[in-house]
C-alpha cells in the first residue's frame, strides 16, 4: 500500500510540475484504470463505436518516446473522431489529465482503424498501470 501511494504521489507531483496547475479533479491511477476499463468494455462489444473511422497511428511501442508524449498523441488522435465525440470524451479527458502537455508531435503519415487503435491504447495504459506496480485488473 505504502509504495503504491508513494509512486502515485510522485507521478502526481510530476504532472503538476509539467502542467503548471494543481491537479485536483482526478488521480493518475484512477485515470489509467478508467481508460483501460472503458476500452475493454468497447472491445467486448461486437463493434467499437465508429469502428471504421481512421485515426493517426501512435507508436506506442517506441521505447524512445516518453509516456507523456504517447498519451498526448493518443489524445490528439482520438479528438479527430468527431462522429463519436460524446462516446470517446471520457477517454480524451482522462488522457489530457494524464499527459498535461500543451502539444505533441502526432504524425498523420500512417492511419489505422479505430477498432485497431483502441486495443493498442488499452494495452499501453494497462502496461503503464502495471509498471507503476499498481494492482493488476
Ligand atoms: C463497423 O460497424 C458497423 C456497424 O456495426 C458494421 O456494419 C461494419 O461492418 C463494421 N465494420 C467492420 C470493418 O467491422
Ligand atoms: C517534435 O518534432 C520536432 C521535429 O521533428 C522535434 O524537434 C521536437 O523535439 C519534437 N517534440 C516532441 C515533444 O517530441
Ligand atoms: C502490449 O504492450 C506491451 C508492452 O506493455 C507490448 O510489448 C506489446 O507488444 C503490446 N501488444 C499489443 C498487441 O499492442
Amino acid at each position: 500500500m505504502l509504495p503504491t501511494l508513494k509512486a502515485a504521489f510522485a507521478l502526481l507531483s510530476l504532472l503538476q510540475l509539467v502542467s503548471g496547475t494543481p491537479v485536483t479533479s482526478s488521480h493518475p491511477q484512477q485515470a489509467l484504470k478508467e481508460i483501460t476499463t472503458r476500452i475493454q468494455a468497447f472491445n467486448s462489444e461486437a463493434q467499437v463505436p465508429c469502428n471504421d473511422t481512421r485515426v493517426a497511428q501512435v507508436p506506442f511501442t517506441d521505447p524512445k518516446l516518453p509516456e507523456q508524449e504517447l498519451l498526448c498523441q493518443a489524445q490528439v488522435a482520438l479528438t479527430k473522431v468527431t462522429m463519436c465525440k460524446k462516446i470517446y470524451e471520457p477517454l480524451i479527458s482522462n488522457l489530457k489529465f494524464l499527459h498535461g502537455k500543451r502539444n505533441c508531435n502526432l504524425s498523420d503519415d500512417n492511419e489505422i482503424y479505430l477498432r485497431h487503435f483502441l486495443p493498442a491504447l488499452g494495452n499501453f495504459t494497462q502496461g503503464m498501470f502495471r509498471r507503476r506496480g499498481w494492482a493488476a485488473q
